[in-house]
């Protein structure tokens, strides 16, 4: 098991670690906007102006402003951090900070470029929402002078495309695995409030509400245009559910003491995060991923070491790093494919579309 991989001790490390692009880090997308436009939500119009309306309410439209204990309670905990536990709070801030900002600019660019007036709308009210997330992060990541130029980030960060379906799939999925993360951990640090080590903890629950109603949007178009969600596209999101749930995994295993520091195990809080992301998914999925099949259990432990082998690899360099590199890099496949083979579970849609956040 290791830690972090890089050291953040710098402002420039920190934006260097949000810029850098590799299979475990936080993406930006792009996609086909015109794709976007011929999305119809007419199917579900009554569900989705309830959801608009919601959007407009804006519960949350001064949840991300910090209150008079916020600081004392930082400088009361900050300090009783090791170094390694340091390293591995800043690396959550900037890699949840990167996904919170990608989130935002990618809804901010469909936005921009679409003409069909409901996505114009939702992506208005979901990137104003992430801007609040990644700005309140970033205030946390400037505390310790380390905060990110998100302009910058904008515009030297590689961007991968995605057609507009899997963007959809691998948002929604991501909005909801975000939702379960942070409820996860909200509720263990609510039961024992003695071991939230930062106060940024505070605001999950109403913050996983946002990310909670982002997911439901997608949710609904996709029921809207239930060819998402059949046919080859089903294996379509065979492929989504395991690069998301594995990429989690294995990212988490790089933060033990991080979890340990709330009372959590990575594996142990991974799997609260798979069950909770399952159960929601019964609201557009056929299918599940079985999270307790030994060859799944199994085939994560596997990917996370090959993770580690590679990256042992990489700081190696030089040739034999290099071969390392590309041997591990062709074990991770050969993992994935196996696990992506496995059998999945089937499931009935639930007969509403929307689901409340009740976890
Ligand atoms: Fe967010
Ligand atoms: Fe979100």
């Amino acid at each position: 098991m290791t830690t972090a991989t890089d050291t953040i001790l710098t402002g420039a490390d920190a934006n260097e670690k949000a810029r850098q692009s590799n299979m475990l880090s936080p993406r930006f997308y792009t996609t086909d906007h015109d794709a976007f436009d011929r999305i119809s939500v007419e199917p579900l119009r009554a569900e989705w102006d309830a959801m608009m309306k919601e959007y407009e309410g804006d519960n949350n439209h001064d949840h991300f402003q910090r209150d008079a204990t916020f600081l004392d309670e930082l400088n009361a905990c900050a300090p009783h951090w090791s170094p390694e536990m340091r390293q591995e709070v800043l690396d959550f801030f900037v890699s949840s900070l990167t996904s919170e900002f990608s989130g935002c600019v990618l809804y901010n660019e469909i936005r921009k470029h679409v003409k069909n007036p409901d996505i114009k709308q939702l992506m208005t009210y979901m990137a104003r929402d992430e801007s609040r997330h990644a700005g309140f992060i970033n205030m946390s990541l400037r505390d310790f002078d380390l905060g990110i130029e998100l302009g910058k980030l904008k515009s030297d960060k590689p961007y991968t495309f995605f057609k507009p379906a899997h963007i959809i799939y691998a948002t929604y999925l991501s909005e909801k695995i975000g939702y379960a993360r942070y409820i996860t951990i909200f509720r263990q640090l609510e039961r024992h409030p003695e071991k939230r080590f930062h106060p940024i903890f505070r605001w999950f629950e109403r913050w996983c509400n946002d990310e909670f109603r982002h997911g439901e949007s997608f949710a609904l178009i996709m029921r809207a245009n239930p060819e998402l969600l059949s046919g080859f596209n089903l294996l379509k999101i065979r492929f989504f559910l395991l690069a998301v749930y594995a990429t989690m995994y294995v990212r988490d295993h790089r933060r033990p003491l991080l979890h340990e520091a709330m009372g959590l195990e990575s594996t142990t809080y991974d799997y609260e995060v798979f069950r909770i992301t399952n159960e929601i998914t019964q609201q557009v999925f056929p299918i599940a991923l079985d999270i307790d099949h030994p060859g799944f259990r199994q085939g994560l432990a596997d990917l996370t070491a090959i993770a580690d082998a590679f990256d042992a690899a990489k700081k190696r360099g030089g040739v034999t790093g290099l071969l390392g590199k590309v041997w591990h890099g062709g074990r991770a496949l050969v993992q994935f494919s196996k696990m992506y083979l496995l059998p999945v579970k089937r499931q009935k849609l639930l007969e509403q579309p929307r689901m409340r956040p009740s976890w």
